[in-house]
């Protein structure tokens, strides 16, 4: 795909698709132009025939700023750091679970417990709630394989949502220290959140951070396995590791990118956009757009600047970015000093994830010493 999408840059950047009947975007610069001018483009704008999401991913300003503030203090990287003990205790524990096996599949034994187990804890899900709360989880989003019947899955959006109304009603009588406990109390416009805000929030605040991270993590081992030379000059100076993970994500971007809606009849590029038209920023593109990245098809952990995309920009930057880098940083460096002679499974290929909206890997089994 990437000579696809070097294709796309040079003679079609602004390209018209008429099966999403709708706009893809393949330059940065343009990329950049969309995503910072919200006025223009609106996350929120509901297209025919759409339900409304009432999270702040789908939400314009001024509602949307008033509703992040409610958690951006949360999720400073000064406040995530504090999680450092937290996340590191829960990597050495799932490696000590397959380290005496010398193998696992990074995917369904790391990269998908990990970020659930931070999320869950942030939000407010005991401990002892999270098994069944990753089942749910895993059947909102697609990690497991999209394998359940429709039935399935809407059974357990159901419960899902039941659990969170009884946790958030335990809150209102006995606040805590956790997001659930500050979405309830917090007040926009002199109102509170509805229950249906309320549970969007939680919602999104899982979702967005689960399979994001999983992939990241997934992709981080593809990589490893790709570049070799990475892997050794890792393993001597850790300190590398917040390069490599930024151009991880710069070249496996796990969104492949975001959409929006023109709010009016505007040009970009040489094209006319009609309102209401959609708008898809590929990420996957402008992470490669030779313009901004000098040789980009090249893996070079010490590229600077890495200006990727890849967790957006503007208004809407990714509110999860400071915890996905930590886990990431924290997660790859102790698998390197943990496990040596990492070797993937060359019997088993490797499948990547069935979705145009995510870079990852189904499956990724490995064995170790
Ligand atoms: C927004 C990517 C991890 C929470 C976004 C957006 C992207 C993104 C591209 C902006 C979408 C748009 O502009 O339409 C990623 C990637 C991740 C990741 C690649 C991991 C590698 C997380 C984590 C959390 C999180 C760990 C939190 C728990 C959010 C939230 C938003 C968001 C709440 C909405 C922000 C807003 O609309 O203002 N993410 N994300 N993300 N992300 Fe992440």
């Amino acid at each position: 795909p990437l000579a696809m999408f070097r294709q796309m840059r040079q003679n079609d950047p602004v390209h018209f698709e008429p099966r999403m009947r709708g706009w893809a975007v393949f330059r940065y610069a343009d990329a950049m132009y969309v995503l910072s001018h919200p006025q223009l483009f609106s996350s929120e704008a509901i297209l025919p025939g759409q339900p409304h999401l009432p999270s702040i991913l789908g939400m314009d300003e001024p509602r949307h700023r008033k509703l992040r503030n409610i958690v951006s203090q949360v999720f400073t990287p000064r406040m995530i750091e504090q999680l450092t003990p937290q996340i590191t205790a829960v990597v050495q524990q799932l490696l000590d679970k397959v380290i005496p096996r010398g193998r696992m599949d990074v995917i369904q034994d790391f990269a998908y417990p990990l970020p659930i187990i931070i999320i869950a804890g942030l939000l407010g899900v005991p401990a002892e709630d999270q098994a069944i709360f990753r089942s749910w989880s895993d059947s909102l989003t697609a990690a497991n394989g999209s394998n359940d019947t429709p039935e399935t899955r809407v059974s357990n959006a159901q419960s899902f949502q039941a659990y969170f109304l009884q946790k958030l009603a335990e809150r209102r009588s006995q606040p805590q220290q956790d997001l659930m406990s500050r979405l309830l109390s917090a007040e926009v416009d002199g109102e509170k959140l509805s229950d249906e805000e309320l549970l969007e929030f939680c919602r999104l605040l899982l979702i967005a951070g689960y399979e994001t991270t999983a992939n990241l993590l997934g992709n981080a081992f593809v990589c490893f396995d790709q570049y070799p030379e990475v892997v050794e000059e890792l393993r001597q100076h850790p300190e590398f590791m917040p390069g490599a993970v930024e151009e991880i994500l710069r070249c496996f971007p796990s969104v492949a990118g975001d959409n929006r809606v023109a709010l009016e009849d505007l040009m970009l590029g040489d094209k006319q956009i009609q309102k209401h038209q959609t708008v898809s920023v590929m990420a996957i593109s402008a992470n490669y757009d030779e313009e901004q990245f000098p040789e980009p098809e090249r893996f070079d952990i010490h590229r600077d600047p890495n200006r990727h995309i890849t967790f957006g920009y503007g208004i809407h930057f990714c509110l999860g970015a400071p915890l996905a880098r930590l886990e990431a940083k924290i997660a790859l460096n102790i698998v390197l000093q943990r496990i040596q002679n990492i070797q993937r499974d060359p019997t088993r290929p490797v499948e990547p994830v069935q979705s145009p909206f995510i870079v990852g890997v189904r499956s990724f089994p490995i064995t170790f010493t």
